[in-house]
């Protein structure tokens, strides 16, 4: 065939066909994606798989568990004074921010008690080395605590020291670590304290660190080899689907050996993902969606305990730029590579439109170092009331695309709807803030994120139906296309895998 072109004329063509590809996206793109995203695969939820935390011991003592304790001799709450920086007291009726602890896992029984001016519990070191106090920034020997349960009621502990001895409430002002020996769990001994637990995480830290070095590895290698396989690509690949979004964690970028408590293997997961999506003619966009100190404090960002620390160095903007290269660099060659989406749900004022833009920037140019093509996503940074802020950086930069998440749910808005005014809401307020973000000459726009799921209760076959199907409709009209959130979960209407096969989503 080629002996018949001259190569100037196969260049003309070509150059053609290139300046085709690269601007037929921008406008009015012939292809879209109907994408499906693999979530609670290569980065752990809890919520959506709630048996991979099964075979932990202890499992409600997970890393970022919020613990209160109330002392059964003074009958008041454990509390950080001042938030931190400070003593331990035992003074407050009530409990919440400042009487909040929360852990961080050494094993199944030893922790540290993270206070919430961020600062650790431990033994007043400097001083008479038993007044506990939450003064030191990085935990120790000293900040470690066993906590020692009653075997017939979880919800009596005691907490142990690094000294040997059990921390007892002496007055509402004075908490010591003193306590010799045993106890009768009676209401009489100042060691006992009554324990709630106060929300927590399950995501990928929790999951591998709960297990610890020893169990993690093999849990969660049967995790990925078992939640989706080669036929879920061939399933999807058969109900109208183009396309997956597949969300990787940051230290998917020094496997086989990532930092603990992370676990090897999800490089190995992805690179099959990418033969199976070539296998069944399906688009993949690669998602990080937990950046390296989390850019958002949820579980699905990897975050230890709550806190949101991505982007706060150059250092950590760099090690998350490597990450994106890494990435491109391994699928640039696969014709399966249509996407790189460089993070996932940044939450301002946290994650700052500053570091955004420099972050963005910089991996951008990691991507087009490896690729032409690729789409280069870029999400929208929750809780920032402007949805064209990435727009000055954005709209200059070829095949960039913005990802937007449009649910239903996590606002009280929509606590009352009724089924009609949920619909409703979709045709003209989703439609109205899609329209918004989509330009003639900006950046493409992604619904990257939806579910049909609500806060209606008790809502019929039908009801569901008509509410896919309008957000089928009109998150159509992004010019990239959408992703629904997932293919598969423990609760149905999350899982596009039972509303196909139960008929409520057809695409
Ligand atoms: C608890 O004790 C601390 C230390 O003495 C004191 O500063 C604080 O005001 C007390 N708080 C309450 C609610 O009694
Ligand atoms: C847990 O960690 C503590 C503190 O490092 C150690 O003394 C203890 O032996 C460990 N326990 C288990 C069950 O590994
Ligand atoms: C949806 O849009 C309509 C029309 O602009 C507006 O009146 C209504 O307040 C919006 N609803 C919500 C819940 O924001």
């Amino acid at each position: 065939m080629a002996a018949m072109y001259s190569t100037r004329q196969l260049l003309a063509v070509c150059v053609v066909a290139l300046s085709f590809y690269l601007s037929h996206g921008r406008v009015n793109p012939s292809f879209k994606i109907k994408a499906v995203n693999l979530g609670g695969w290569l980065v752990t939820e809890g919520w959506i798989k709630p048996s991979l935390f099964d075979g932990i011991t202890n499992k409600d003592f997970l890393d970022g568990t919020g613990l209160q304790f109330k002392s059964v001799t003074v009958g008041k709450y454990l509390c950080a004074e001042a938030g931190g920086g400070n003593i331990i007291v035992a003074n407050r009726t009530s409990a919440s921010g400042w009487e909040t602890f929360s852990l961080w896992r050494i094993n199944e029984t030893n922790f540290n008690f993270r206070v919430f001016n961020k600062q650790f519990a431990g033994l007043d070191t400097n001083g008479n080395g038993i007044d506990v106090v939450a003064v030191s920034s990085t935990p120790g020997r000293s900040e470690t605590f066993e906590i020692v349960r009653n075997s017939n009621d979880a919800s009596r502990v005691r907490i142990k020291a690094s000294n040997g001895f059990f921390l007892q409430a002496k007055t509402e002002e004075l908490v010591t670590a003193d306590y010799a020996g045993d106890s009768k769990w009676g209401d009489d001994d100042p060691s006992v304290f009554v324990m709630t637990i106060a929300g927590g995480l399950q995501g990928e830290f929790q999951v591998t660190n709960g297990y610890g070095p020893k169990l993690a590895p093999k849990v969660m290698r049967d995790h990925w080899r078992t939640f989706i396989v080669e036929d879920d690509f061939k399933f999807i690949s058969q109900n109208g689907i183009n396309a997956v979004r597949i969300p990787v964690g940051w230290w998917i970028a020094s496997d086989p050996t990532p930092p603990q408590p992370y676990v090897g293997g999800s490089l190995k997961a992805l690179d099959n993902a990418f033969l199976w999506a070539q296998n069944y003619g399906l688009q993949v966009v690669i998602d990080l969606h937990a950046a390296p100190g989390s850019q958002n404090g949820w579980e699905h960002s990897s975050s230890r305990d709550g806190s949101q620390e991505w982007g706060q160095t150059d250092e950590n903007i760099r090690q998350t730029v490597d990450v994106i290269d890494f990435l491109t660099a391994r699928y640039a060659k696969s014709p399966s590579l249509y996407a790189v989406e460089l993070m996932n749900e940044p939450r301002a004022p946290g994650a700052s439109l500053d570091s955004m833009t420099k972050y963005y920037k910089a991996g951008y140019d990691a991507v087009r170092k490896h690729s032409s093509t690729a789409y280069v996503v870029m999400s929208n940074r929750l809780s920032s009331d402007d949805p064209r802020e990435l727009f000055p950086l954005a709209s200059g930069l070829t095949g960039s695309v913005i990802d937007v998440h449009y649910y239903n749910l996590f606002s009280d808005e929509f606590n009352s709807m009724s089924v009609q005014q949920n619909i409703d809401f979709i045709n003209t307020n989703r439609s109205a803030q899609l329209n918004y973000v989509t330009t003639s000459n900006g950046p493409l726009t992604f619904v990257g994120e939806w579910v049909a799921e609500w806060t209606v209760q008790g809502a019929t076959k039908e009801d569901y139906q008509r509410f896919a199907e309008a957000q089928l409709e009109v998150f159509g009209r992004a010019t990239f296309g959408w992703a629904y959130w997932t293919l598969k979960n423990v609760n149905n209407h999350w899982s596009l895998e039972w509303m196909i096969k139960n008929g409520y989503i057809k695409i």
